[in-house]
């Protein structure tokens, strides 16, 4: 299986650090965080990894990643011109991933356990699932995507609603077949201006091709001073 970490985007909710750099490469307890990223779909099976990021950035992302000897897997790299979004972002993967399931994993999303358990279980799947996501159970769901179950079954993921159904939240981490790219054409941005993956997902949801499973142990969002400083400190402590 292929693995696309997403580095682009603005890092606003970081500013002013992210106004010179790159958010992925800001430091997270003793590594650069998008280590954090390229170091977990190693540890799950992963070796050939496709960063994408913007024009501006691809440098400093580099200097780190490298071609990826550094950390045993391979890693191409893929600009995404404008920051549009993480499904904007997807887009720009057809041509890498072609006719592979794959997986996608946010480059500020950190992870005290490896993923590979969520892997095994999507190439294991049940005929007809093409889509899964990776729930976590947080104290402000308002920040996220929230699912809304009914008897322990995925009905919709409502994007930073103000009331949220569940404490239940769907994290940077979604397993795809090439189905994604299918339903991820012809989208309307958003009120914040991008292409929303949770539109992609409520897509999989609706034609009951989506499932998930759950993170038990912790998982951070560091794209806010709070979280940020949160995933520090227990990256620090393992
Ligand atoms: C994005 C997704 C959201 C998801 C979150 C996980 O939010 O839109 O559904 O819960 O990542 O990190 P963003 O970081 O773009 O606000």
């Amino acid at each position: 299986m292929k693995g696309v970490i997403l580095a682009g985007g603005t890092g606003s909710r970081l500013a002013p650090l992210t106004n010179i750099f790159n958010k992925h490469i800001l430091p997270i307890g003793r590594k650069p965080m998008i280590q954090y990223s390229i170091e977990n779909l190693v540890a799950s099976g992963i070796e050939d990894i496709l960063i994408i990021t913007g024009y501006p950035h691809v440098g400093q992302i580099a200097s780190i990643a490298g071609s990826g000897k550094a950390f045993n897997c391979e890693i191409s790299y893929r600009i995404q011109d404008e920051p549009n979004g993480i499904a904007g972002a997807l887009q720009l993967c057809e041509s890498y991933v072609s006719e592979n399931d794959f997986a996608v994993l946010l480059g500020d999303n950190i992870f005290k356990n490896c993923l590979r358990e969520h892997i095994e279980k999507f190439k294991n799947r049940q005929e007809g699932i093409e889509c899964q996501l990776l729930f976590s159970k947080v104290e402000d769901p308002q920040r996220f995507g929230v699912g809304t179950f009914d008897n322990g079954k995925l009905k919709e993921i409502i994007e930073k609603p103000v009331m949220p159904m569940s404490d239940l939240v769907c994290t940077g981490f979604y397993l795809y077949s090439k189905n994604v790219f299918d339903l991820s054409r012809d989208m309307k941005k958003s009120n914040r201006s991008e292409f929303e993956i949770t539109d992609v997902n409520n897509k999989f949801i609706q034609n009951e091709t989506a499932s998930y499973t759950i993170e038990k142990d912790w998982w951070i969002d560091a794209g806010t001073f709070e979280s940020y400083e949160k995933a520090f400190k227990l990256s620090l402590n393992g």
